[in-house]
């Protein structure tokens, strides 16, 4: 059963691995030591996805209120902004020893009526039993009605964490946890999300809705027995440790 193979879904945000105030800067530090904790994880079954951050975010923000063609046209630069931050991801994930090899959701999610219709499944699962690491990402992908439409990363996260019941789902954040005022809240259940929610705006220049639309997908996973867990991706080593199923300091939701 694919339940007892404990895979893990990692999302790494993109405020973690770029700069979010320039456009098109990552974090090269923060990516290659992240990697490196990955590696050093040797997690078996790993899906890694990542978001936009600096990268496809002011893009496709930028277009969104473009006519026609020119809209198209941004969004296809979307794409390759992502497909730049990919490049990065997947060579520093190489480069640490992880066998890292890239799925590019445009090419392999179908979106229709606003959800997530087709996952690529197959290939994800196919990747991980020959010992890959898929690693997808936020990305423009095909409606099925006849559009095209931005998906997050957090969405393909915790669509994947479901569908591949992951035994656990890690986002790594550019802050603690989930904050409420100036408290990081240890853990968000199920009957506190409606309250929690109210206090968590979706951030302005984030395209796919920012924190609040991470906790919204956490627990579409988490009603479906995935633990997830938000952490700082900044601090060095919680990574790792979670990754090894560690206690962290961060947010577990459900
Ligand atoms: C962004 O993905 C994808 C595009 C803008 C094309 P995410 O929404 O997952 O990115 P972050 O992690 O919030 O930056």
């Amino acid at each position: 059963l694919v339940s007892d193979l404990n895979t893990v879904v990692l999302k790494l945000g993109g405020s973690v691995i770029t700069s979010k105030a320039i456009p098109e800067r990552p974090n090269v530090h923060a990516v290659k030591r992240l990697a490196r904790e990955v590696a050093e994880a040797s997690v078996e079954r790993l899906v890694v996805v990542h978001g936009g951050g600096s990268f496809g975010h002011p893009m496709a923000q930028a277009c969104s209120r473009r006519p026609g063609d020119e809209r198209l046209a941004g969004l296809s630069a979307t794409h390759l902004s992502m497909l730049r931050l990919n490049h990065l991801v997947v060579s520093s994930l190489l480069e640490a020893g992880v066998n890292a090899f890239p799925l590019h959701p445009s090419s392999l999610l179908r979106v229709g009526g606003g959800r997530l219709e087709g996952l690529g499944l197959d290939l994800v699962s196919h990747l991980l039993d020959a010992g890959m690491t898929p690693v997808l990402y936020g990305d423009v992908v095909p409606d099925l009605d006849g559009d095209l439409t931005i998906v997050s990363g957090d969405q393909i996260a915790s669509s994947l964490a479901v569908e591949l019941q992951a035994e656990r789902l890690i986002f790594c954040l550019d802050v603690d946890g989930i904050r409420v005022g100036n408290r990081i809240l240890r853990r968000v259940k199920p009957e506190d999300l409606e309250d929690v929610l109210k206090f968590v705006q979706p951030s302005a220049p984030d395209v796919t809705g920012g924190i609040r639309n991470k906790l919204v997908e956490a627990f579409k996973a988490s009603s479906r027995g995935v633990r997830v867990l938000f952490i700082n991706g900044l601090k060095p080593g919680l990574l790792l440790d979670a990754l090894r199923g560690l206690e962290v300091p961060g947010t577990v939701v459900g």
